[in-house]
């Protein structure tokens, strides 16, 4: 798989990150490591986690898929081999986990423990905590990157004038920034007031995209396959906007021999051939090793410019 840098974050990561929020819970142990395993082999390094997946589903405490992760880099012994990303702050339990300099610094020792490990290559903010000053969290997550448990950090579910403002505040005290954003990002675009109106599930727009590039901060897009709805359109999530895009995606996908889900993924990793957009690196997650799999494979497919150019920019 191809390689890319993080050049703010100090990372070198493979072009594709693994998904593992629903692994322990919806995916069997067997299957989430026979993944893993596949990712490692197929040359995947970069790993997504958080300190609450998959909390919501029953019976299910929160700490299965860090669990889970924890025991496979025990037992492959590839720790060194791997960029290690969780986040802090998102509900556990119905109980909001916010911010706070505590909350930063008990999560990040408790996510430690779970993997298995003494750093974190990646440490997000998972979404915005507004009752915190973000003086507290800014300085909170430096501490723990001056005290080397995590290298870099980065920021999901934010808007983007409070990413400014993170910014600002660390400028401002020598603080360590973000550098990295997890927004949701996919090919088809949201209804407005809907998943816009909070900065949960927050789907980015061009704005976002081109503050991104402008602040040389690489994009890691969530949800970036609609919940599989590209290929089978019944299970597309209603939050989407089936308009002139749908139409495009398929009839392109048709034409250069690919799956619309294939072509979305490439449609991503080729974003940074265009002056307003990002790098972005897809998370790939699925349930079923084959779709796993035909998406690592795609890694290396390159878009040329005019397709990307009115694959970004056709108006409809
Ligand atoms: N920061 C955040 O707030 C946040 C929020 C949500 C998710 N995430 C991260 O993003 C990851 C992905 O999230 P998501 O589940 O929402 O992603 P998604 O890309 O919208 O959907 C994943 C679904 O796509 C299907 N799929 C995957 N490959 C396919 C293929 N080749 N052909 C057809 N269908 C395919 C899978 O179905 P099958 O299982 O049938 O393959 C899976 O259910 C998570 O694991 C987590 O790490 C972060």
């Amino acid at each position: 798989m191809k390689k890319i840098q993080f050049e703010r974050a100090g990372l070198e990561v493979s072009n594709m990150c693994l998904g593992t929020m629903m692994f322990g819970t919806q995916v069997p142990v067997d299957v989430a490591e026979a993944e893993l395993d596949l990712f490692l082999d197929m040359g995947g390094t970069f790993i997504d986690t958080s300190n609450n997946y998959a909390h919501w589903m029953p019976g299910a405490s929160g700490d299965e898929s860090e669990v889970l992760l924890g025991n496979w880099l025990a037992k492959r012994g590839c720790r060194d081999k791997i960029v290690l990303a969780s986040k802090v702050g998102y509900d556990r339990h119905g109980e909001h986990q916010g911010l706070k300099a505590s909350q930063i610094e008990y999560w990040c020792d408790e996510s430690l423990r779970k993997l298995k490990t003494d750093y974190l290559d990646l440490y997000y903010a998972h979404v915005d905590d507004m009752d915190t000053p973000l003086e507290e969290t800014m300085e909170a997550f430096d501490k723990l990157v001056k005290k080397g448990k995590v290298r870099a950090l980065g920021v999901s579910n934010y808007y983007t004038w409070r990413i400014c403002e993170a910014k600002h505040i660390a400028k401002a005290n020598g603080y360590t920034d973000f550098t990295v954003n997890q927004p949701q990002y996919s090919f088809l675009y949201t209804k407005s007031g809907r998943a816009s109106s909070t900065p949960l599930n927050l789907n980015a727009e061009d704005e976002r995209l081109a503050y991104l590039k402008a602040n040389n901060m690489p994009m890691v897009s969530y949800s970036c396959l609609a919940g599989g709805g590209y290929d089978d359109e019944s299970r597309l999530p209603d939050k989407y906007v089936k308009d002139g895009r749908w139409d495009l995606l398929q009839k392109t996908a048709k034409e250069l021999g690919l799956a619309p889900s294939e072509l979305v993924l490439a449609w991503l990793m080729n974003s940074d051939k265009l002056p307003d957009r990002p790098t972005i690196v897809p998370l790939v997650a699925s349930s079923r090793l084959a779709h796993l799999e035909k998406n690592l494979k795609m890694s290396e497919y390159e878009l040329d410019v005019e397709l990307m150019k009115t694959l970004c920019y056709s108006k409809f």
